[in-house]
C-alpha cells in the first residue's frame, strides 16, 4: 500500500505549521523524515496515520482520497497501518497484553477504557505473535511485567513491539529509538529493516542523523513551513541539492 500526503497544510489554531507539504511512502521502503524541533515531523505522522484530516490538501492510501471516502473504507484503511507515537502509551497492565493489544489506540481516551477494550480484544491467539513481536525488540523475557514498572526505554520498545503484532501494511514511527541506548537501538533499526524486508512501508520521524543514513532509502528533510527537499538517502547526505539541507545536517540550526 502506498500512502501519500499531497499539498497538505496543517496547523493549530491561528498558528500554520507546514504547507505544501508532500511526501509518500511506498511498500518496502524506509523513509526518514529529519527537521529541528517543532516543524512538524509528529503532526504530519498523525495526518498520514488519519488521527484527522488536514487543513488543505490530501492524505491518499492507494491513490483514494482517504477524507473524501466513508466512514467505513476509511476505518478498514486506519486498520492497515500501525503508528508508534513520540511518547510511548502504554496502558496499566503486563508487557504481554500491551504488545497484544491489537486495537489503534487514541490518546485522548481515558485508561478507563482503554483498559477495558484492551480486555476484549485481547485473544489467547493474538499471544503468539506479541510475543514473536516482544522477542524482535528484545523485551520478550519482560513479557510478564508490569508495563507501569519498565524504564522510558522499555516501554519504547514495547510499544513498538505492539505496533509490529498488528501486522501493519505501514508503519509510522515518531523518533522510535530516542530514549534508547546504542545497542537497542540497532535492536529497533534491525526490525524496522525486518518490517522492510517483509514488504511494509516505514516512515520515521528522527533527530538521529546516522540512523537517517543507516536505514532510509528515501530522506524528507523538513525545515522552515515545509519539506524542503525529498530524495534517496545518499544523495541527501552526500550531496543535497539544497545548500539549507548540509548546514542542517552539520548541525548549523536554521529555520
Ligand atoms: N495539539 C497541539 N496544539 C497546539 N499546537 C501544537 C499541537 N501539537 C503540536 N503543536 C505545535 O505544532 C508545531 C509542530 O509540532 P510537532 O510536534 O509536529 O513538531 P516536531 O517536528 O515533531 O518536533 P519534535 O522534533 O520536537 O518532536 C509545534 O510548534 C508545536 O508546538
Ligand atoms: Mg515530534
Amino acid at each position: 500500500m502506498t500512502v501519500e500526503a499531497i499539498d497538505v497544510r496543517h496547523g493549530y489554531g491561528d498558528e500554520t505549521v507546514f504547507e505544501d507539504v508532500s511526501l509518500s511512502i511506498r511498500s518496502g521502503e524506509v523513509v526518514a523524515i529529519i527537521g529541528p524541533s517543532g516543524v512538524g515531523k509528529s503532526t504530519l505522522l498523525r495526518l498520514l496515520a488519519l488521527f484527522e484530516p488536514p487543513e488543505a490538501g490530501a492524505i491518499t492510501y492507494d491513490a483514494e482520497d482517504v477524507w473524501h471516502c466513508s466512514d467505513r473504507r476509511r476505518l478498514a484503511y486506519r486498520r492497515r497501518i500501525g503508528m508508534v507515537f513520540q511518547e510511548a502509551s502504554l496502558f496499566d497492565a503486563s508487557v504481554r497484553r500491551n504488545a497484544a493489544y491489537g486495537l489503534r489506540v487514541r490518546r485522548s481516551w481515558p485508561d478507563r477504557i482503554r483498559q477495558a477494550l484492551a480486555r476484549l480484544f485481547t485473544t489467547p491467539n493474538g499471544t503468539g505473535d506479541a510475543l514473536e513481536a516482544l522477542e524482535t525488540v528484545g523485551m520478550r523475557e519482560q513479557a510478564d511485567q508490569q508495563a507501569a514498572s519498565l524504564s522510558g526505554g522499555e516501554a519504547q520498545r514495547v510499544a513498538i513491539a505492539r505496533a509490529l503484532a498488528y501486522d501493519p501494511e505501514v508503519l509510522l514511527l515518531d523518533e522510535p529509538t530516542s530514549e534508547l541506548d546504542p545497542r537497542n537501538t540497532a535492536v529497533i533499526e534491525d526490525a524496522v529493516l525486518a518490517a522492510k524486508n517483509r514488504g511494509i512501508g516505514v516512515a520515521l520521524a528522527t533527530h538521529d542523523m546516522h540512523q537517517a543514513e543507516r536505514i532510509a532509502d528515501r530522506v524528507a528533510v523538513f525545515l522552515g513551513d515545509g519539506i524542503i527537499e525529498v530524495d534517496d538517502a545518499e544523495t541527501i547526505f552526500e550531496n543535497p541539492a539544497d545548500e539549507r539541507t548540509r548546514k542542517f545536517i552539520e548541525g548549523e540550526l536554521i529555520y
